[in-house]
């Protein structure tokens, strides 16, 4: 992990080349592409240990910036007073935590306390690693003092206001938000189920992403004992969808296969991974082992759903209409010229690599964002096993207008038997804005 290198044993040169051409066209791609700071580094085969324990807390996401030493830190990070950056978390004595000890280290994963005692903001997913085990918090002490390379790289100052800066409150937003203790096992449930619980709770900080905050940022739930828990939000211009059990916005109809498919191999019958889920397919959930990725799905699927949602039926109308050019509608319009190469005029898609927009719960999220950022800006490349994915949405900043971008989602929204609110202009013009690379105004990652 601690490379971008992909494994030379048994590539041939030839083979070499190709991948390394590969991966310059990679980060080539992640510099233009806006909103996705974020690296997808290194390929490894998973290894036991504290290696392990690393990709399933996802710490290179964070402590990586594209182009920069893994662990090296740097990643600028948006917080509602100001943009923060992670820190170098190798074991560089001077500029990284090589002075740390196990129970510096602990302090800071699981209590958000630095070894000099300052409060760390919960953009450090603090708040998901108490959960952690202490066997797993002593297993990546051992990893990032042992096999990280030091690098000597400062840290960079916080953009937040001097008058603003003062970490104390943090001390008391940790009071009232985080929990004090390790992951329990809950009784009742078998060791598969608890086991996916710890991943998903604990060290993969699916909630950071996929819980709804309250009005001290704070992820609304936990765990499963609260119906808002993995409930869906939006973060950084994505929206998260909810991994509970409805039956349209959900993942109702997804199989445990479809889960494991969807987390380890990036890929299912019907989406493929984008936006910021990307980050956490390419360094985290695709080094999972066939039983951890098992059990996050055995887990996951015993989240209830938190609405009644009508069944999905397909309606092939739409193909119809849409095939009977030119189209009444003016996102049908759209979607004949610009979409319906990859998606299909049955809207089914390609499987695997082409997704499905019927039936399709991202597609149908009350929650636009995800739709219109990727149809702006498309997504950074999906890399699993060491492979880029041949097959990649382009952007559509240039080519279509917002009212464009807004009929042609209301479009799929509601075609096909997809049923889902329209999108307006006026929405797709904010996360133009937003995801300009040109603007001073550009969203950051936040709090996740
Ligand atoms: C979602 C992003 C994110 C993830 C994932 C993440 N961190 Fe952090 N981490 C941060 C940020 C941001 C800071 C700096 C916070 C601040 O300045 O208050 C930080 C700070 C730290 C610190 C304090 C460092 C110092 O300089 O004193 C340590 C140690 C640390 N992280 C270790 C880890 C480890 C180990 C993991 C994986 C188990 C991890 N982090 C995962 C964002 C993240
Ligand atoms: C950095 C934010 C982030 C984190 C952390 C995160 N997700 Fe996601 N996730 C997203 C976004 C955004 C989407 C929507 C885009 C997509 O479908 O890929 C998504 C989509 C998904 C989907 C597909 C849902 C659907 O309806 O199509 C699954 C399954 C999923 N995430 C599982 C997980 C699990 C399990 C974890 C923890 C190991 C996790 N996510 C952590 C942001 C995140
Ligand atoms: C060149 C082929 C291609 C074209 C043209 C294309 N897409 Fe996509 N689309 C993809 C691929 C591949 C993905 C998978 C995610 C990615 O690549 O970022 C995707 C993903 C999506 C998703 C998310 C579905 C999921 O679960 O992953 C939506 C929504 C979507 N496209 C809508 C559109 C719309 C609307 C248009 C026309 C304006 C369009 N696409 C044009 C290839 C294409």
């Amino acid at each position: 992990m601690r490379a971008r290198a992909f494994p030379k044993a048994g590539l041939s040169r030839a083979m070499r080349t190709v991948k390394t051409a590969a991966r310059a066209v990679v980060f080539g791609l992640m510099l233009i592409c806006a909103g996705c700071q974020r690296a997808a580094l290194g390929v490894r085969a998973p290894v036991g240990g504290g290696e392990y324990a690393a990709r399933a807390a996802d710490c290179v996401a964070c402590h990586s910036i594209p182009g920069g030493k893994a662990f090296a830190g740097g990643l600028k990070m948006g917080t509602p007073i100001g943009a923060i950056y992670s820190t170098n978390i190798t074991p560089d004595p001077v500029t990284g935590i090589g002075r740390y000890s196990l129970a510096d280290f602990d302090a800071a994963l699981r209590q958000g306390i630095a070894k000099d005692g300052h409060r760390l903001y919960p953009a450090m997913p603090y708040p998901s690693y108490a959960k952690l085990s202490d066997a797993d918090v002593a297993a990546l002490y051992g990893f990032f003092m042992k096999e990280v390379p030091p690098v000597r790289e400062p840290n960079r100052k916080t953009e937040i206001p001097p008058v603003l800066r003062i970490r104390w409150p943090l001390a008391l937003w940790n009071f009232l938000f985080a929990p004090r203790s390790s992951y329990a096992a809950k009784p009742g449930h078998d060791a598969a189920w608890n086991r996916g619980a710890y991943l998903v709770q604990g060290p993969g900080h699916c909630g950071a992403c996929h819980t709804p905050r309250g009005l001290g940022q704070q992820e609304k739930a936990l765990d499963e004992s609260s119906p808002k828990y993995l409930a869906g939000a939006e973060l950084d211009g994505w929206y998260a969808p909810s991994l509970r059990g409805e039956i349209r916005t959900g993942l109702g109809r997804w199989s445990d296969k479809d889960i494991v498919d969807f987390l380890k191999h990036g890929h299912n019958r019907v989406g493929v991974p984008f936006g910021s889920m990307i980050d956490v397919v390419n360094n985290s959930t695709s080094y999972f082992s066939d039983s951890d990725i098992q059990a996050v799905a055995t887990y996951l699927k015993s989240l209830s759903a938190t609405a009644e949602q009508p069944p999905a039926a397909y309606d092939s109308a739409t193909t119809t209409a849409l095939l009977s050019r030119p189209s009444a509608q003016p996102g049908g319009a759209v979607y004949g010229g610009y979409c319906a190469s990859c998606h299909g005029f049955d809207g089914k898609g390609f499987a695997p690599y082409m997704p499905a927009l019927v039936g399709n719960p991202v597609v149908q999220d009350a929650d636009p964002s995800s739709l219109i950022n990727l149809t702006l800006n498309a997504s950074i490349p999906l890399v699993v096993a060491g492979a880029p994915d041949a097959y990649r949405m382009p952007q559509f900043r240039q080519q279509l207008t917002d009212q464009d971008i807004a009929d042609v989602l209301t479009f799929i929204r509601k075609g096909w038997g997809n049923l889902a609110p329209a999108v307006t202009a006026g929405e797709v013009a904010e996360l133009r804005t937003k995801t300009d690379p040109a603007s001073d105004q550009v969203i950051v990652l936040r709090m996740r």
